[in-house]
């Protein structure tokens, strides 16, 4: 069951190019309309949406903040990414022309299941990204996306978010087909792009060996941070994340242009700071990370990046540097989180964790 693996989270992360094949897998056609596994929503009415929110918890609520930088970008129509027990006790401004897209691996996550109610009893229409077949969220939202990652076992989830993310472009370059904007004529370009992540992503599986290393080489620390920037950010929040619910390691990912308005005091020598840097093609996005960089390693921080091929500016301040393919920017989080997974995955393991169940932590939290 375990493929080989000694445990499930390995051979997940392992899974991940089949996981993103297999969602992209007829889903879309050149010309950009998708397929919807069910769809109770005339398209008519998603071609007046004025406003997405997208609610979700944990790793998928991640999910959701990449979702808004693309779906912006294509779309022109403002994304909110609420965490869906918050969204639940506030008094949401939701209408007709609101789309909610709740994301989540169980379908069953009860917070959620609670958001899509609530949106639904205020007459909002409800998509749902869900990994599970016939699960509760499935079954009550307005229609559904299925993502195709398979059965994740791993109470940390890995192959259902890289799934999450490839599942809210599509819906993204469909809405921008759709509604017929400035932006749809990127629509073929992304489409063949996407369909280059899943050899990328075993590209970036294939060096885990020097993550792994890495990971030996740091398995006394006690606080790591992670900084990103535009669709880094989420990257930085999800690294930190399953460094927590992995490792037991006090981890923080902050939004790398914030460093300076306060994270920066955490910053002392040698502690270390991932930075997610972006595609050097986008110079200014670019500068402003390497800005960030230069001020941490200047404090004597260890300072690890992943970063593109061939950006060699990153060299002179990085302790290590984890490598990942060229990509546009707005499907980088694809591949620049999956040297992140292993990194958390493997220093569990060198602390003898148990890395499918960690401690106090349920895959489906049913109660609210
Ligand atoms: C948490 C899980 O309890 O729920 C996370 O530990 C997961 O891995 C989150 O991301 C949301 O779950 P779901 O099933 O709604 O995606």
């Amino acid at each position: 069951v375990k493929g080989g693996f000694a445990t499930f989270m390995e051979k997940e992360i392992h899974d991940q190019p089949a996981a993103v094949r297999d969602t992209l897998l007829g889903r879309m056609s050149p010309t950009g309309s998708l397929q919807l596994d069910e769809l109770r929503i005339d398209e008519s009415i998603l071609r007046r949406v004025d406003k997405i929110v997208v609610v979700a918890c944990g790793t998928a609520a991640y999910a959701g903040h990449v979702a808004k930088y693309a779906i912006e970008h294509w779309c022109r129509i403002p994304v909110e990414v609420e965490l869906a027990h918050e969204f639940r006790y506030r008094d949401p401004v939701v209408s007709e022309k609101t789309l909610v897209v709740a994301i989540t691996q169980s379908g069953e996550t009860m917070d959620t299941l609670m958001a899509v109610r609530h949106a639904r009893e205020q007459g909002a229409k409800v998509l749902a990204i869900v990994n599970t077949h016939g699960s509760t969220i499935a079954r009550e939202s307005d229609a559904v996306l299925y993502t195709h990652a398979g059965p994740e076992v791993a109470v940390a989830s890995t192959k259902a978010f890289v799934a999450q993310i490839t599942a809210t472009y599509l819906l993204g370059l469909y809405l921008a087909q759709l509604r017929g904007n400035k932006y749809s004529d990127e629509v073929v370009t992304y489409l063949d792009e996407l369909m280059k992540m899943p050899d990328k992503i075993a590209e970036v599986i294939a060096r885990e060996d020097d993550i792994k290393d890495l990971a030996h080489r740091m398995k006394d620390v006690t606080s790591v941070l992670f900084l990103g920037r535009h669709v880094g950010f989420p990257v930085a929040l999800e690294g930190a994340l399953k460094l927590k619910e992995l490792a037991y390691i006090h981890a923080e990912g902050f939004a790398a242009g914030e460093l300076k308005h306060g994270p920066i005091a955490l910053v002392e020598e040698g502690q270390p700071v991932f930075f997610i840097v972006p595609t050097p093609r986008r110079p200014l996005l670019h500068a402003k990370v390497m800005s960030n960089v230069r001020e941490v390693n200047a404090r004597g921080a260890r300072v690890l990046c992943i970063a593109e091929e061939g950006d060699t500016a990153v060299e002179e301040f990085a302790a290590d540097v984890i490598r990942i393919p060229e990509t546009p920017t707005l499907l980088h989080p694809l591949v620049s989180v999956i040297p992140l997974q292993i990194f958390a995955c493997a220093l569990a393991a060198e602390k003898g964790l148990d890395v499918d169940q960690p401690r106090n932590l349920a895959k489906s939290v049913t109660v609210e």
